[in-house]
């Protein structure tokens, strides 16, 4: 299973808004006859490829499968009636498809044909990797990881608003490689303006869809002419807006190829983004700041995930923005909590990664 999950790994960048997905066929004597994993666009799935490979050294056959296969009509003939032809005797999964055309379908329908099936198997690890397709379709929106870069006393700029770099070029490339991960990324208005970002992948990696980044920009204060207007008939750029924003300043925005969306709410109503998100197949955002948004996401409690890449530096200064803006916790009982946190060091700055507990 460990090697079904390096091979479902490999389709990162590759496969949303469908899971990541990788199958090893493991023949009776226990040798690996075949192996496969899934991308979007090459269409077959792990599992026939992992197939194609054994031919006949599936029949009796162990299908080790990061996810349960699926047993509908999609893009492709259903997966569970292609292991049972092969003759495979067992399959190995490690977690229920949340998919409602799949859950649990997959597996009856395997069990139905004689099938042995047992679920399970280094099940922690890959609800991991498919963390965003797996949590989008349990909570109807995207996955939302939070990222900030900060000083040792948690500044995230200084008195006069230089914020570059506090972090040194190894963050920033891990930085690249979390961007990868995601469909989308999304700052404020005040980080479009005080730090004219790019906001592109540059992990070098291949990915299926392009990066979709977003702005909150209520009063549509991004210039044309900053690197985001530059670029975005080559990067899709989506701004939020209110609906008495600016009509001249929406419309050098959208001769760039920027989509401006008013809403009533100008981009305030954090859930009614993240839903308009979701309907364009978005399953997860990366917030890369300021510290107004983030403050407003993680009041919302829409945060799931947040990573903070934290210098060995002191910024000082009552005026030097802090990283979390926002409301914020009344009382030490109300603060948000993090569960199974991992550290890194990434140069000379430390990476502190964990999920927000719910509730
Ligand atoms: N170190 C880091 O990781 C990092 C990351 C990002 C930024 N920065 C630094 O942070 C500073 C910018 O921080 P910031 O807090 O001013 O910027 P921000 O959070 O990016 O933007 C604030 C603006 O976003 C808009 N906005 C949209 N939705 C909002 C909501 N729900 N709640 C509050 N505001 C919302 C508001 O403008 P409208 O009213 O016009 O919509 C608000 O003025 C800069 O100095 C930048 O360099 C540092």
């Amino acid at each position: 299973m460990r090697r079904a999950l390096e091979l479902a790994a490999r389709g990162i960048g590759q496969v949303s808004p469908s899971p990541l997905v990788g199958c090893v066929i493991a023949s009776r004597d226990g040798d690996i006859v075949g192996e496969g994993f899934y991308l979007y666009e090459q269409l077959r799935h792990a599992e026939t490829i992992a197939l194609e490979h054994a031919g006949e050294l599936a029949r009796g056959a162990t299908a080790y499968i990061s996810l349960e296969p699926h047993s509908h009509h999609g893009r492709t003939p259903p997966c569970t009636e292609t292991l049972i032809r092969a003759g495979i005797a067992r399959v190995v999964a490690s977690i229920e498809d949340p998919n409602p055309l799949v859950s649990g379908k997959g597996f009856a329908d395997l069990r139905a044909a004689g099938v042995e099936v047992q679920t399970g198997t280094l099940e922690r690890e890959a609800a991991r990797l498919n963390e965003a397709y797996v949590h989008s379709l349990r909570n109807a929106r995207p996955f939302v990881h939070l990222k900030l870069a900060s000083s040792l006393d948690g500044k995230i700029a200084t008195r006069t608003g230089d914020s570059r770099w506090i972090t040194g070029e190894e963050s920033r490339a891990r930085v690249h490689e979390l961007r990868h991960l995601y469909d989308a990324i999304l700052i404020g208005a005040g980080t479009a303006i005080a730090d004219d970002p790019l906001l592109t992948d540059r992990s070098g990696k291949p990915r299926r869809r392009q990066l979709l980044r977003v702005v909150l920009d209520q009063k549509l204060c991004l210039s044309p002419e900053s690197q985001l207007g530059k670029t975005a008939r080559d990067y899709p750029t989506l701004v939020f807006a209110s609906e008495s924003a600016d009509d001249s300043a929406a419309s050098a925005l959208a001769k760039r190829g920027v989509e401006v969306l008013r809403d009533a709410s100008g981009g305030r109503n954090l859930e009614s983004v993240l839903r308009e998100l979701g309907a364009r197949s978005i399953q997860s955002v990366l917030i890369e700041g300021g510290a107004h948004v983030a403050g407003a996401f993680l009041d919302s409690r829409l945060v799931d995930k947040v990573s903070f890449f934290i210098a060995p530096v002191i910024i000082g200064g009552r005026d030097a923005p802090a990283s979390i803006g926002g409301l914020g916790a009344e009382k030490i009982a109300d603060t948000i909590n993090l569960q199974d946190i991992e550290v890194n060091r990434h140069g000379r700055d430390i990476e502190v990664t964990g999920y927000i507990l719910q509730g």
